[in-house]
C-alpha cells in the first residue's frame, strides 16, 4: 500500500537538498507525497537549529500535532535533520507522540526507522521510539574513500523524477564542518567534515542536467575548502573540481557554490570562476563581523583586512562579481564601535546583500559556555535595523546601477509579491496591451540578483534574457526580451568554453 507523506522543510540548503534525498529514498518504498498535513500517514520535519527562532516554529508545530495525533492514533510523525541531533531522545520528555528522531548524518537509516514506526502504530496502536543519532565521538576525518560511506548511498542512489522541479538542483561536495565557530551548531549538528568523490559529484551532476538541471549548486558549509585525496596518494582541490565539474557537464548553462569560508579562497578558484563561462560569478561568503576583536572571540581564523583583501582579489579578477554576506549582530561583548566596524564592512563591500542575524546563543556551542549573551534583545534588534539600512541603501544603489542593462534570469516562478510591475516600463517599451496579461514571474540572475518581468507561467525553469527597467533595494523590474531565446545563450557559451579544456587540470 503507498503511504501518504507529508514533509517539511526548515533551514539551510542543504536541508532543502536533504529532504529531496530523503524524499527520493522514501518513494522507493513507497511513499507519495501529500500536499496536506491532514491527508498524510506519516509527517515529517526536517528541522534547524542554527537559532533559536528557527526551532521554536517547529515546537510550535509539535505541540499542535499533539491534539491530531490524540484522533488519529494511527499517524507517525518524525522529526529529522539538526534538531533531532542537537536535543536527541529529550525529544520524547516533550511531545511522547513523536515516533521518529534522525540526525542529517544518519537519514539513510530513516526508512527502516519509519517502517518499525508505521508497524508499531498499526499492530500496536503505539509509538515505537525509532532513532537514529550520531555518536558523540565521531571521527573527524576529512575524505571518503572511492565507495564512500553509509551516508553517501543516499546522494548515489537520488532519482530525478519528471514531477520534481528539476531546473534548479543542489549537489553536495562537503557534507559536516570542522571549524567550530564559536557561535555555531552545525559541527555538532550535522557531523564532521566529509569530501565527496569527484566523480561521484560528476555523475550526479550529469544525471541532473540528463533529468532537466540548468543550474547546479554546488553544497557545502565551507564549500571552497573541498579537498579530495585519492587512495593513490593524488588529490583533488576546489578549483580542480570546479573545472571538472564544469566541463562534465557541457549542457548545464549555469553551474555555482555556497557557502564560501573566507580563510583559504585561493586565487586558483577565482581564476576558475574567471576561466569557465558558465561558473556564475557569484560569492557567498559570509563575513559574520567586521571587528577583529569579534572575529576573533567567534574562532572564525581571519580579520577583517584578510577579508577586504579577498573581496578585493574577487573583484580585480572579475569586475562583475557580485559578493552577498551573513553578519552576526550583538555577539557576547559587542560594542557600538565593533558595530560600527561591521557597517563600515558592508558599505566597503558594497555586498550585493547581507543576511542579518541577532547573536542567538546556542546550547553547547564554546561561545554560550564562554562569553555571557551581554548584548540586550533591544540593542541587538537596533543594530540588526542599523546594519539592514546600510545594506539596502549599498543594494538600492547596485540595483539602480543595473537599469537599462539586459540579464540573464533563469524562472524561478510566478512571483508571490503584490506588487506588478503596473504597465509604466512596459507599455514605454512597446508591451502588446491586446494580449491577456501575463502573471509576473521571478527569477535569478548569474549574480543572484532578484528579478520580476511578466510573462507566461510556462517560462518555469527557463533561462530567459531580460531588460531592466526599474529596480529597488530587493528587487529588480524587467521586460523580456524575447528575441534573444535560450539556443542562443547556450550556443553562446559554448564557444566561449572552447579553450578552456587545456586549463583543466584533470582533463
Ligand atoms: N557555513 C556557513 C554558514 C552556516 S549557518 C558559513 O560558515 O558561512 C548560516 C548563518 O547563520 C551563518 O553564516 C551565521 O551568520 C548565522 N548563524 C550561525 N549561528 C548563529 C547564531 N548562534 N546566532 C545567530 N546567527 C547565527
Ligand atoms: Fe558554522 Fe562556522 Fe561551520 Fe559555518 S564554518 S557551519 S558558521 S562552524
Ligand atoms: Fe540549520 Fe542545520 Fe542548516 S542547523 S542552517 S539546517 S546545517
Amino acid at each position: 500500500m503507498r503511504r501518504k507523506l507529508y514533509l517539511e522543510t526548515f533551514g539551510c540548503q542543504m536541508n532543502v537538498l536533504d529532504s529531496q534525498l530523503v524524499l527520493s529514498q522514501l518513494r522507493a518504498h513507497g511513499y507519495e507525497l501529500a500536499s496536506d498535513r491532514d491527508d498524510a500517514d506519516v509527517i515529517l520535519y526536517n528541522t534547524c537549529s542554527v537559532r533559536e527562532h528557527a526551532e521554536q516554529k517547529v515546537w510550535s508545530r509539535l505541540g499542535e500535532l499533539r491534539a491530531v495525533c490524540r484522533r488519529r492514533p494511527g499517524l507517525v510523525v518524525g522529526v529529522i535533520g539538526c534538531m533531532a541531533q542537537r536535543e536527541g531522545t529529550a525529544f520524547f520528555r516533550k511531545y511522547p507522540h513523536i515516533d521518529v528522531l534522525c540526525g542529517p548524518a544518519e537519514l539513510d537509516k530513516l526508512p527502516a526507522l519509519l517502517h518499525n514506526a508505521v508497524v508499531a502504530r498499526l499492530e500496536h496502536g503505539r509509538a515505537a521510539r525509532q532513532v537514529a543519532l550520531m555518536g558523540a565521538n565521531v571521527r573527524r576525518s576529512a575524505t571518503l574513500d572511492a565507495a564512500g560511506d553509509a551516508l553517501e548511498s543516499l546522494d548515489l542512489s537520488r532519482s530525478v523524477s519528471p514531477a520534481d522541479d528539476a531546473a534548479q538542483a543542489y549537489v553536495r561536495i562537503t557534507r559536516g564542518c570542522n571549524k567550530f565557530c564559536s557561535y555555531c551548531v552545525v559541527p555538532y549538528t550535522r557531523g564532521p567534515e566529509v569530501h565527496r568523490p569527484p566523480q561521484h559529484i560528476i555523475d550526479e551532476v550529469k544525471k541532473l542536467v540528463d533529468g532537466g538541471a540548468r543550474e547546479v549548486t554546488l553544497l557545502g558549509q565551507t564549500v571552497n575548502h573541498y579537498a579530495y585525496s585519492h587512495p593513490d596518494g593524488r588529490s583533488t582541490s576546489f578549483a580542480e573540481l570546479l573545472y571538472m565539474v564544469h566541463e562534465a557537464a557541457p549542457a548545464l548553462p549555469r553551474l555555482r557554490f555556497v557557502t564560501s569560508f573566507p580563510r583559504d579562497f585561493t586565487d586558483d578558484a577565482l581564476q576558475a570562476m574567471r576561466d569557465c563561462r558558465r561558473i556564475c560569478r557569484y560569492l557567498h561568503i559570509p563575513a559574520q563581523s567586521g571587528s577583529d576583536r569579534i572575529l576573533k572571540m567567534m574562532n572564525r581564523g581571519y580579520g577583517a583586512q584578510q577579508y577586504l583583501d579577498l573581496i578585493d582579489r574577487a573583484r580585480d579578477m572579475m569586475s562583475d562579481i557580485s559578493i552577498a554576506s551573513d553578519l552576526i549582530v550583538g555577539f557576547p561583548s559587542e560594542t557600538e564601535e565593533d558595530h560600527q566596524k561591521s557597517l563600515d564592512l558592508i558599505r566597503r563591500c558594497r555586498f550585493k546583500n547581507s543576511f542579518i542575524f541577532k547573536y542567538s546563543p546556542r546550547p553547547g556551542t564554546t561561545a554560550v559556555n564562554r562569553f555571557a549573551d551581554d548584548v540586550p534583545d533591544e540593542i541587538k534588534r537596533r543594530r540588526n535595523n542599523e546594519a539592514l539600512a546600510v545594506q539596502q541603501a549599498v543594494s538600492a544603489e547596485n540595483n539602480r546601477a543595473m537599469v537599462a542593462s539586459e540579464v540573464e534570469v533563469i524562472v524561478e516562478g510566478v512571483s508571490k509579491l503584490a506588487t506588478r510591475l503596473a504597465g509604466a516600463g512596459s507599455v514605454e517599451l512597446g508591451w502588446d496591451k491586446s494580449r491577456p496579461k501575463d502573471p509576473q514571474l521571478v527569477g535569478r540572475t548569474r549574480g543572484d540578483q532578484i528579478v520580476c518581468f511578466d510573462g507566461p507561467a510556462s517560462l518555469k525553469g527557463q533561462i530567459v534574457q531580460v531588460k531592466i527597467v526599474d529596480a529597488q533595494a530587493m528587487t529588480l523590474f524587467g521586460v523580456r526580451n524575447q528575441e534573444s531565446g535560450i539556443r542562443s545563450q547556450e550556443s553562446e557559451y559554448r564557444n566561449q568554453d572552447s579553450g578552456i579544456r587545456d586549463r583543466c587540470p584533470e582533463s
